[in-house]
């Protein structure tokens, strides 16, 4: 049995750990590429590394992917490049992923492992705060309705920012990923309850945008309780 502790417990919205360990050995880590496994024990040495993806929830997205057959993808929130590996990994040999970070350090920890995979050629990293990159993208007519799928995991202040602008940058039929949607759960706490590991305005931030994606015509939503919760969203018209 692999120690996990990494990533489980206040990661999975799952209450048996007996059964996420069971989930983890019999399924995820015997499917966990070498690469990924080695970032991930990177990672669990980095502080925050809570902030990376389960591998489990990376495995589902991984098919995702593939399922999908994505080849233009977009990461807004990259840390030390987890979830952008696996992406990576699941795309076709010349499949592309634009990634936004606001911060290079994380990322220069992952990428010595992401260039030994191979897969720094995939990667156009775009370093500053996603709003700002997402705008400029929205100038350039190329970049509209380009992508087949787009995962968000950065701040969740500006989750509903990034979905003004996401939407028009996904091709009708694409998808995109809103990752930490149930927020450990507090999505239904009582507001006086303390925020575990987070803040109140990122859970109010995360309420909001629930209720503004379910409202949304423009997309087909449906939310996994996954991990940290993940909502996903088509894109209709
Ligand atoms: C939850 S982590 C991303 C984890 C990553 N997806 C993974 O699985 O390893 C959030 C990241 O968002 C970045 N971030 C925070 N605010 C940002 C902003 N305004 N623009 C761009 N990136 C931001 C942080 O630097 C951090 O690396």
């Amino acid at each position: 049995m692999e120690n996990n502790s990494a990533w489980s417990g206040p990661k999975s919205l799952l209450k048996s750990e007996t059964l996420y360990q069971y989930i983890l050995d019999t399924t995820v880590y015997p499917r966990e590429p070498d690469c990924l496994k080695e970032l991930r024990n990177i990672t669990a040495n980095v502080p925050r590394y809570y902030m990376a993806v389960p591998p489990d929830e990376a495995l589902f997205l991984s098919m995702l992917l593939k399922l999908m057959n994505a080849k233009n993808t977009m990461e807004i929130g990259v840390f030390t490049g987890y979830s952008l590996l696996n992406t990576a990994l699941a795309i076709p040999e010349d499949g592309k992923i634009l990634a936004i970070d606001i911060n290079r350090e994380m990322y220069k920890i992952g990428l010595p492992v992401i260039e030994k995979a191979g897969m720094a050629r995939k990667i156009d990293f775009r370093e500053g705060p996603a709003v700002t990159i997402l705008d400029q993208l929205l100038n350039e007519e190329k970049y509209k309705g380009l992508f087949d799928f787009v995962f968000v995991d950065a701040d969740k202040l500006n989750y509903l920012n990034y979905h003004k602008r996401v939407i028009e940058l996904v091709r009708v039929g694409g998808l995109i990923a809103y990752d930490n949607s149930l927020y450990s759960g507090l999505v239904v706490a009582p507001p006086d309850e303390p925020v575990y590991r987070g803040n109140t305005s990122n859970r109010d931030a995360i309420v909001e945008l629930n209720k503004v994606l379910a409202a949304d015509p423009r997309i087909e939503v449906c939310q996994l309780s996954i991990a940290d919760g993940l909502s996903l969203c088509r894109r209709l018209y």
